[in-house]
């Protein structure tokens, strides 16, 4: 495989061209008002695959948001790379903290991308790093160099769930054959530090109901004599967790994959500055459980985080009232081998139990899904190393990611294969947040490596 250089370089503004407009779109899927948005997006994504160089591409209805499929098969005896992302993207709120319209995407230098990034909700997350591979593809049709089948999937419910990808994939797992699944949605260590996420915790997320006296009551006529939904929902939280930080859940960690000294002591070799995490993220002291690492407290350890409470009066002024109900949105991540159906079964028993007389307690479930941790002595691994060493001139450090991507999991039982995650955003791309951004250089450099993925992974498998 030549070197992608000239061809990026010569056509580099086109690239960015075509991806902000992709960002223009606000494909919001957890919010309905933007349906003719996120299915609008599916169509242009179809039409850049058509123009990338797929034979085949169509817009697969699945009961929920469609799914983009794209082929290009040259020959049936070669390897088969199928290619995941996804082209909705999180809500952009709080909007007033975006130094920018989050659909509006603008070029500007940061300290960690002097060479501009893209300021965008999805630019890195996951539109930006889907799109290299369009982009890669077009590389190696245009320059005749594709190397074996590539197949893409692309969907638009990654960020609620995936619940329609699941049900697409049992429909057509002939269809989406492959001998691996490369995907771009994860990130790196650093620019000069190239890594493979060789890990994704699991996810079990849940909604809390608590509620107290059968209308909302004056504070002071009622206050201490009922319970207030509020006090109590907010007691019960802090009691998931002890003083070390454990999770309080009987049976929590049963199924927790302890990870030994040597793989604890190899996994402290990537490097990591406490003191600019801490900088970048304006806080005096890290936190988390006793007895771990940062590093270990984000990848390998379960953990338990309230995203949202809410209940009672948060207008202007005071209002003295006892709110009949509180509610709280819980996520819990999870590590191999917890099983995120048994764990949310056991939050819901423990926390229906701790429940004190004088208030119900209704747990929700939400979605859910399992951990994933791949080798790096698959073909896989071996190539996206390789692949990595030619346009980095570093081996890539295997390390594996705090962050979800529920249905890696269910690709490796439903489709038989190995996934690699190649990401290439950084941690301080600000994914879910405001200003999300993906360095222009990364969007390159993507495009530059993935290439060199077929070529390695062909050879390999051929
Ligand atoms: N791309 C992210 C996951 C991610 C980011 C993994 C960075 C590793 C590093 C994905 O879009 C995402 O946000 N996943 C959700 C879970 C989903 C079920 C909403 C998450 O991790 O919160
Ligand atoms: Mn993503
Ligand atoms: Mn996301």
């Amino acid at each position: 495989m030549k070197d992608a250089k000239p061809y990026i370089q010569e056509h580099k503004q086109r690239f960015l061209n075509e991806l902000i407009d992709l960002l223009k779109i606000p494909s919001i899927s957890a919010d309905s008002a933007y349906k003719g948005d996120v299915i609008k997006t599916a169509e242009v994504v179809k039409n850049s695959l058509k123009k990338a160089g797929c034979d085949h591409v169509e817009i697969c209805e699945t009961p929920g948001y469609p799914i983009v499929y794209g082929e290009k098969i040259i020959d049936t005896s070669l390897p088969t790379v199928l290619v995941y992302g996804h082209y909705d993207v999180q809500p952009p709120d709080p909007l007033d903290l975006w130094h920018n319209p989050p659909f509006d995407p603008v070029i500007k230098k940061t300290e960690l991308h002097p060479e501009g990034a893209i300021f965008a909700r999805g630019s890195c997350d996951d539109k930006g790093q889907m799109y290299m591979h369009v982009k890669a593809l077009e590389y190696m049709t245009q320059t005749n160099q594709l190397p074996c089948n590539v197949k893409f999937m692309i969907e638009g419910e990654e960020e609620v769930g995936s619940e329609s990808l699941g049900w697409f994939i049992e429909r057509n797992r002939e269809k989406l054959a492959n001998d691996v699944i490369l995907i771009s949605d994860t990130g790196m260590i650093a620019n000069d530090v190239p890594s493979i996420t060789t890990g994704l915790r699991g996810l079990s997320y849940v909604e809390v109901e608590v509620t107290g006296p059968n209308r909302d009551l004056h504070s002071g006529l009622y206050g201490g004599a009922v319970a207030n939904p509020i006090n109590v929902l907010t007691k019960m939280i802090a009691s998931l967790h002890d003083e070390n930080n454990h999770i309080t859940i009987p049976g929590f960690y049963d199924d927790v994959d302890e990870l030994s000294s040597e793989e604890r002591a190899k996994m402290a070799e990537a490097p990591f500055n406490k003191e600019a995490y801490k900088k970048a993220l304006a806080i005096e002291d890290v936190y988390g459980e006793a007895g771990y690492t940062t590093n270990e407290r984000n990848s390998i350890r379960p953990t338990l985080d309230v995203n949202g409470i809410w209940g009672g009066y948060i207008g202007e002024g005071a209002k003295t009232v006892i709110a009949s109900q509180a509610f709280a949105k819980i996520s819990m991540r999870l590590v191999p081998d917890q099983d995120w159906k048994k764990i949310t079964q056991l939050f819901k028993e423990h926390f229906e139990s701790i429940a004190p007389k004088g208030v119900t307690v209704k747990v929700k479930p939400h979605h859910g899904g399992q951990a994933y941790v791949t080798p790096i002595t698959s073909t896989g691994y071996k190539a996206a190393e390789k692949a990595y060493e030619s346009t980095f001139g570093k081996t890539p450090i295997p390390q594996r990611s705090g962050g979800s991507i529920p249905i890696v999991a269910l690709f490796e039982k439903e489709l038989k294969s190995k996934t690699i995650l190649m990401g290439f955003g950084l941690d301080s791309d600000a994914i879910h947040s405001p200003n999300e951004h993906f360095g222009v250089w990364n969007y390159l450099k993507g495009i530059e490596t993935i290439p060199q993925f077929y070529h390695h992974f062909t050879k390999m498998n051929k």
